[in-house]
């Protein structure tokens, strides 16, 4: 271990995975452990705040324990922690906070503040060793969508973000409609891909005052009146064309703005984000998108665009090396903004 080195131990409990990872030089992955606490959620249909919260304080030590041994690390060879702080479930983020405060205090190290919506791009960096700023970024979790030019590391200009659900949130909604279940996105991809998208034309929503800005709300509406309707009139319902037909509009929908963007600044690398970004027919269009256009395109692993403690470290790390850290009065901050 070379002196220059830095280790950054970054922690994740924004929501229901209780995350912990060590990234070195903010972008080699050292460890990287999550505990989805999915299975605990799922007879509920969806997460449930008190008992997340719950469920982290129960975790929280034996992932942070797992992470740095499997860095092959102890904790006097930490750097810095970082902490998701915002945006997201006060409870579950106190969880990460506090902890994360009594880490760095006891271990007598620096504590850095990570914006959760940051992270998600940050990933980006760990899969991508060469990818620098300045390039577009389209963000797609379940409770955020926006698309922005990132000019440099740590600076962002918001073109458009979702007027009412998240990407994910409608992914999350159709896929209780239609009977899959919680968590709704990765088993529409996997019902979708055996439907036909075009057999039910859903709508594909614009908003008049920002050609960049989404809404999903009447796509939702749209795909429950269809369902309604089906009953009604007693037909029975191909799950798999719905699924297939709400995905080909949520599609067309991100990768449309997303690439008018592209165009009017003439971006030449494009990168996806968050949990939306694992979907597998949103990484091949955006992918073929931009390979039409001769743009650089990037999106994590899988593993890396849902909730994990890497790409917060990798986060924390350019704010690190920039000189911000935080206070032990640093507090969660549920309805943080990009
Ligand atoms: O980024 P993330 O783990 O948490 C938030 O910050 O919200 O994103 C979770 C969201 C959920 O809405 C989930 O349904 C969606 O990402 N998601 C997917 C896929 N995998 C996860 N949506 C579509 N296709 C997928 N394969
Ligand atoms: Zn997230």
């Amino acid at each position: 271990m070379e002196d220059k080195d830095i280790y950054i131990l970054g922690i994740e409990t924004s929501c229901d995975e209780t995350a912990a990872a060590v990234v070195k030089n903010g972008r080699e992955v050292l460890s990287n452990v999550i505990y989805s606490q999915i299975s605990t959620h799922t007879i509920y249909g969806g997460v449930v705040p008190e008992i997340a919260s719950r469920k982290h304080i129960e975790k929280i030590v034996p992932v942070v324990k797992e992470a740095i041994k499997q860095a092959g690390l102890n904790k006097n060879d930490l750097s810095a922690i970082g902490v998701t702080y915002g945006p997201g479930l006060v409870g579950p983020l106190l969880v990460g906070v506090s902890f994360a405060k009594a880490y760095a205090y006891a271990a007598g190290i620096p504590l850095v503040a990570v914006n959760h919506i940051e992270g998600h791009i940050y990933a980006n960096f760990i899969d991508n060793r060469e990818l620098e700023p300045p390039f577009l970024c389209l963000i797609v979790s379940g409770g955020h969508t926006h698309l922005v030019n990132m000019t440099d590391y740590g600076q962002y200009e918001i073109l458009g973000r979702t007027m009412d659900d998240a990407a994910g949130e409608s992914y999350d909604k159709v896929a209780r409609a239609i009977g899959l279940g919680y968590p709704g996105g990765p088993k529409i991809d996997r019902e979708a891909s055996g439907g036909d998208p075009e057999s039910i034309s859903f709508p594909r929503a614009k908003v008049a005052e920002n050609e960049y800005a989404f809404s999903f709300s009447g796509l939702k509406s749209a795909v429950l009146n269809y369902l309604n309707s089906c009953r009604m009139q007693k037909i029975e319902i191909n799950r798999a064309d719905v699924a297939a037909s709400f995905q080909a509009a949520v599609v067309d929908v991100l990768a449309g703005n997303a690439m008018k963007a592209a165009d009017e600044l003439k971006a030449k690398k494009f990168a996806l984000a968050g949990g939306v970004a694992s979907n597998t027919a949103l990484r091949k269009r955006m992918r073929e998108e931009c390979e039409k256009r001769g743009i650089d395109f990037f999106v994590p692993s899988p593993i890396l665009c849902t909730d994990n403690g890497a790409m917060i470290a990798s986060a924390a790390y350019y704010e690190f090396i920039s000189g911000k850290r935080a206070g032990l009065e640093l507090n969660a901050i549920p309805n943080l903004r990009l």
